[in-house]
């Protein structure tokens, strides 16, 4: 277990664990002074690539972004999203993750659960393969959104496989969705950290896709706090370019050789 990783698992009790998503250096670069973790998220399907769902984005697509990704970091710990498909079983998971690594020099993979995908994750943690593990509202695999954990069988059920995805060795968890009083109950018996999105502020830190929090996406749920709206900043910017164009305002004398 890396340095990086020992740091965060300091951090349960004690400090609040920020992370959010980056899908390029630039990004990347802005994300690592404020970010213990850093996610190079499957969610770059909706996001970057204008997709219905996350299922089509390939191993190549998310290797190349955390190479970006990998470019602007410092002390963030970078964690890569594996794609729907990719883990499909212990093998296919095992080559995949490796290379996902070996590529990209990620500190961890993150999988999302599919009812039990304990075996698996046992099975990268043995290959000193890092692994966070996601459970609640895991877009690869349900087909509706949904909040989980309303009742005592949810909240027993998703304790269990959290209980189970610890066991296998991960260093951490999402919790996806997932009602206060369950985040509650996982948070206090985990000994690994949960990271959180809409998923209460009892958890052990939180997540959220930049480009929601930044305006940028479009995608403004409940549990998103959008702290600027950004596309109002570029658009503001794109509109001064257009007119200043047409206006033969630009280039000027010092924009010139
Ligand atoms: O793909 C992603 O960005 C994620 C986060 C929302 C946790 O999985």
């Amino acid at each position: 277990m890396n340095n990086k990783i020992k740091k965060i698992l300091r951090k349960k009790g004690k400090s609040k664990i920020v992370s959010l998503t980056a899908y390029s250096k630039s990004v990347a670069k802005l994300l690592d002074k404020y970010c213990d973790i850093v996610l190079v998220g499957d969610s770059m399907a909706n996001v970057l690539y204008g997709q219905e769902n996350t299922h089509q984005i390939s191993l190549q697509n998310i290797i190349e972004h955390s190479l970006s990704v990998k470019k602007g970091l410092n002390k963030s710990l970078l964690v890569v999203d594996m794609p729907k498909g990719s883990y499909r079983n212990k093998v296919i998971a095992k080559k995949n993750a490796k290379l996902i690594k070996k590529e990209t020099k990620c500190d961890a993979v993150k999988l999302e659960n599919n009812k039990d995908n304990s075996k698996i994750i046992k099975e990268l943690v043995t290959s000193k393969i890092p692994v966070m593990g996601h459970i609640g509202y895991t877009p690869q695999f349900k087909k509706k959104f949904k909040v989980e954990g309303k009742t005592h069988k949810e909240i027993k059920r998703l304790l269990k496989e959290a209980l189970k995805i610890e066991s296998a060795g991960a260093f951490a968890i999402v919790l996806e969705c997932v009602s206060e009083n369950c985040a509650k109950e996982i948070t206090k018996k985990l000994s690994i950290p949960t990271i959180g999105i809409g998923s209460s502020k009892f958890c052990d830190g939180q997540i959220l896709v930049t480009d929601d929090m930044l305006g940028l996406s479009g995608f403004y749920p409940k549990f998103v706090k959008k702290y600027v709206s950004l596309n109002r900043v570029i658009e503001k910017a794109v509109k001064k370019y257009s007119s200043d164009v047409k206006l033969s305002k630009f280039p000027k004398t010092r924009n010139i050789y």
